[in-house]
């Protein structure tokens, strides 16, 4: 599982460039644009959220954990509408900016909850952080299967026979690499070019301590004793948009957003690991490795049995 110092390798790290460039509440996980991109992403992120209301029943009251909630978007939508949400995140930088905008967030490892911790819920949702569970480390060790059941178990655990779940997370695709061909730690980030096996080093890179389940099944399978499933659909061209659209958000200026970016300019100079840091994020992996096809996106509802 990747732990907070993994987490704030990426999120923590990108927070202010994250606030100044998305919002301060702004979503960080696949919208939902369903085939339409003539609309905003703000737009298509509202329709995964009315999405969510629908399939799970929430209503004004409802009982709502987000887990991974980020910088508390769908906990601010949520509340906004008088449901009872809850959200809990481990990165430290998200954490400290969804309680400094008055958000029901802790921040607190989601392996760590039990039933004591909030009390049960009537709805659980997790957007971008099933993909957090188990680390390349365990998937070689053979434990990937037993982390994902004892997450499905957790979560039947918090729910009431009927309590819906929806699970949005990135899986490996149909192009996904043999793992021993993957040259990790080995990919010369400045080249212009790269292989699949190359993009999965440098993915592994973005997000250390992480090793996503194998197909939808990878989710669905080790859910099966405790769940089923109501609705699954693929949201791999909705992440492709999604990610350009983060992109041109990102690069668009803004005063202090590149007062923000000259402010870094000693780090990268001084600082390797800065620097790599930032040559990962051009590459721009995260959406190579969805137009190859090594990564697929589902959005799944489950129901507890
Ligand atoms: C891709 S982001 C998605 C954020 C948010 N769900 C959204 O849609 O905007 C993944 C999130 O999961 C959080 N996360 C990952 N593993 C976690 C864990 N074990 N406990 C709590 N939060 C976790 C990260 O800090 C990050 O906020």
């Amino acid at each position: 599982m990747a732990v907070q110092k993994d987490l704030d390798a990426h999120y923590t790290r990108m927070d202010k460039i994250f606030r100044l460039s998305l919002g301060e509440k702004g979503a960080y996980s696949c919208a939902r644009f369903d085939g339409d991109f003539s609309i905003t992403t703000e737009e298509a992120q509202l329709k995964k959220y009315q999405f969510i209301e629908n399939k799970c029943n929430i209503k004004k009251g409802t009982k709502v954990l987000d887990i991974g909630c980020g910088w508390g978007s769908f906990v601010d939508y949520l509340t906004q509408r008088g449901v009872n949400a809850y959200g809990v995140v481990l990165a430290k930088g998200q954490a400290d900016a969804c309680i400094k905008n008055g958000l029901n967030v802790k921040h607190m490892n989601s392996k760590d909850i039990t039933p004591q911790t909030f009390g049960k819920f009537d709805v659980v949702t997790a957007m971008g952080s099933p993909e957090h569970l188990c680390s390349v480390e365990e998937y070689e060790d053979g434990q990937q299967e037993k982390i994902y059941k004892t997450y499905f178990k957790q979560i039947a655990g918090l729910l009431s026979v009927g309590g819906r779940f929806y699970c949005q997370a990135m899986v490996f695709g149909p192009n996904m690499v043999k793992f021993e061909d993957i040259p990790f730690n080995k990919t010369d980030l400045r080249k212009k070019v790269f292989t699949n096996e190359e993009l999965m080093d440098i993915i592994c890179r973005v997000f250390p301590g992480s090793w996503l389940p194998y197909g939808k099944e990878g989710l669905i399978e080790p859910a099966k004793e405790h769940f089923k499933v109501i609705s699954v659909d693929s949201g791999r061209l909705d992440y492709i948009e999604t990610i350009k659209r983060w992109t041109a958000a990102f690069t668009k200026f803004n005063f202090k957003k590149y007062l923000l970016f000259a402010s870094y300019i000693p780090a990268y100079l001084t600082n390797q690991s800065f620097r790599e840091w930032m040559r990962r994020f051009k590459i721009q992996a995260n959406l190579l490795v969805f137009e190859r096809e090594i990564f697929e996106h589902y959005r799944i509802v489950f129901e507890k049995i």
